[in-house]
């Protein structure tokens, strides 16, 4: 049943809704196409734009409407959509005007003074601003409010309900099954990834990413690829979701698994209810869910042997020169090769959750106030030691690499590990529900995998919370346990 007040609100995110995809438009085209002079205008047009959706958003009308519609009876869906909205604006009218706007000018200073720390590779340069953020930060957090721990208030803006007792728990898993797990491999005799990194000309490559995402399942009526400098997708509505890649001739793997990554992100996207656009039932349930969704496609569909016996021999064609004489098992070894690096974005799929502790463990510190910002390099570089066993070459490739704390980002990062976690344990039970996933995968057909992850997470949107979500599909909480079962089962069979 359908009320007044509830067209009434209907409405209003819809319009917001509008601003905040016309604002995304732009960011796209500033990522792709926009020359050069038009910077600066665009960043005005940009802020413009946002505080528009903000200001309408948090308006003492849409409170009053959200009070009345909490008492009226509702469906279920349209019950959802009035909890979520609520919970947001609760959430946003919890920061003063004034303490938004300061953080809007602290991020920007940290920005440029990140930007100009990464030129000259000096930590330095960025303390002091990312100092005054951290304060501001922790400020945040007061005037957010939280139970056990400052942090928590801050992950919650990413990830609904996350706290730091839950990533304690997880991350100490983290530690104890995969630390040992990864010295064992690497201890074993590593493969030959050479051959990766050979020429692969990039018109070849770009087509090769275009008939990989058609064969996932991605739409191309609903969306478009383009090149940017770093992947990333954007979607205005679920009828027009964009991604892009880049192409390095000499590194055939950033293309491939940032396009199969990027199209992860996408199907769920495409796959959200357009009759729910603009509302939070139409909107994707948290980080950790869409990176679950990218995860999925890259490293449980994309780097199996199943998905390669079927595009290896099509690779090798395109490829001939430099594939001819490899064989699809020393392929699907190199894929799926694994070696400690300092840089995050360069990491394998074990690797990578070392990468995301640290960041954790120091975001954690940072908010408790136990780490001063000045001690904050020496700091990252002894973690990098203690579990990647790597000496950090320079601030550029250690504290200074990820753009997140400088837009005032912190709480982020867990939902990269958490997604894959999410992955495998969805992915798990979609094998145990489909027949023959596997079989099916082998002759290049996804399509009953997509139909899957579509009626399982993709129709919901944001109706459940991120926990609820996963107990409702797999029938448990999350755990790290079948990302485990997954590494140990894959890697028994790779390494040699
Ligand atoms: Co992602």
């Amino acid at each position: 049943m359908t009320s007044k007040n509830y067209k009434l609100l209907e409405v209003k995110l819809q319009k917001i809704a509008d601003i905040n995809y016309a604002t995304a438009l732009l960011h796209w085209d500033k990522e792709t196409y926009m020359p050069k002079k038009a910077a600066a205008l665009r960043s005005q047009q940009l802020s413009t734009l946002s505080e528009l959706g903000h200001s309408l958003f948090t308006e003492k009308s849409t409170g009053i409407l959200l009070n009345k519609l909490e008492k009226e009876n509702l469906n279920e869906t349209l019950e959802a959509n009035v909890k979520r909205t609520k919970e947001d604006y609760d959430k946003m009218i919890k920061l003063p005007g004034s303490f938004v706007a300061e953080s809007s000018m602290l991020s920007s200073k940290a920005f440029h003074a990140w930007i100009e720390a990464r030129k000259k590779n000096d930590f330095k340069i960025f303390e002091d601003p990312l100092d005054k953020l951290i304060s501001h930060k922790r400020k945040e957090a007061d005037l957010l409010g939280f139970s056990d721990h400052p942090y928590d208030a801050l992950l919650d803006l990413y990830e609904p309900g996350l706290t730091v007792s839950t990533l304690n728990r997880l991350f100490k898993n983290v530690r104890e099954q995969l630390v040992p797990f990864v010295a064992e491999l690497r201890s074993k005799k590593q493969i030959d990834t050479n051959f990766l990194f050979l020429k692969y000309p990039s018109d070849k490559q770009w087509n090769f990413g275009i008939d990989i995402l058609k064969n996932i399942g991605y739409d191309f009526d609903a969306g478009r690829q383009d090149i940017s400098e770093h992947p990333f997708t954007i979607n205005f509505g679920s009828t027009d979701v964009r991604v892009t890649t880049r192409i390095d001739e000499y590194d055939f793997s950033n293309m491939t698994w940032s396009c199969i990554h990027e199209g992860g992100h996408a199907l769920y996207e495409q796959g959200l209810p357009i009759d729910q656009y603009g509302l939070p039932c139409g909107s994707a349930a948290s980080l950790s869910i869409h990176e679950s969704q990218s995860r999925l496609w890259e490293n449980m569909v994309g780097r199996g042997k199943n998905f390669w016996k079927f595009h290896y021999p099509k690779l090798q064609k395109i490829f001939p020169k430099n594939l001819s004489n490899i064989s699809l098992d020393h392929f699907y070894k190199a894929i799926n090769h694994i070696e400690p690096n300092y840089i995050r974005t360069e990491a394998d799929e074990l690797h990578y959750h070392f990468h995301v502790m640290i960041r954790y463990e120091i975001e954690k510190s940072i908010m408790e106030g136990l780490i001063k910002t000045s001690d904050l390099r020496d700091y990252w570089n002894a973690r990098y030691k203690e579990y990647l066993n790597v000496d950090v070459p320079s601030d550029l490739e250690g504290i200074l690499q990820d753009i997140h704390w400088s837009h005032g980002s912190f709480g982020y990062f867990p939902t990269y590990s958490l997604g894959s976690f999410y992955a495998a344990q969805f992915y798990e039970k979609a094998k145990a529900d489909i027949t023959n996933l596997e079989k099916q995968i082998e002759s290049g057909n996804s399509s009953e995998l997509l139909h899957w992850l579509r009626n399982n997470i993709h129709a919901h949107g944001r109706k459940y919370l991120p926990n609820e979500l996963c107990k409702q599909v797999t029938g448990s909480e999350l755990s790290l346990d079948p990302f485990m079962d997954y590494v140990k089962l894959k890697y028994s069979e790779i390494a040699i």
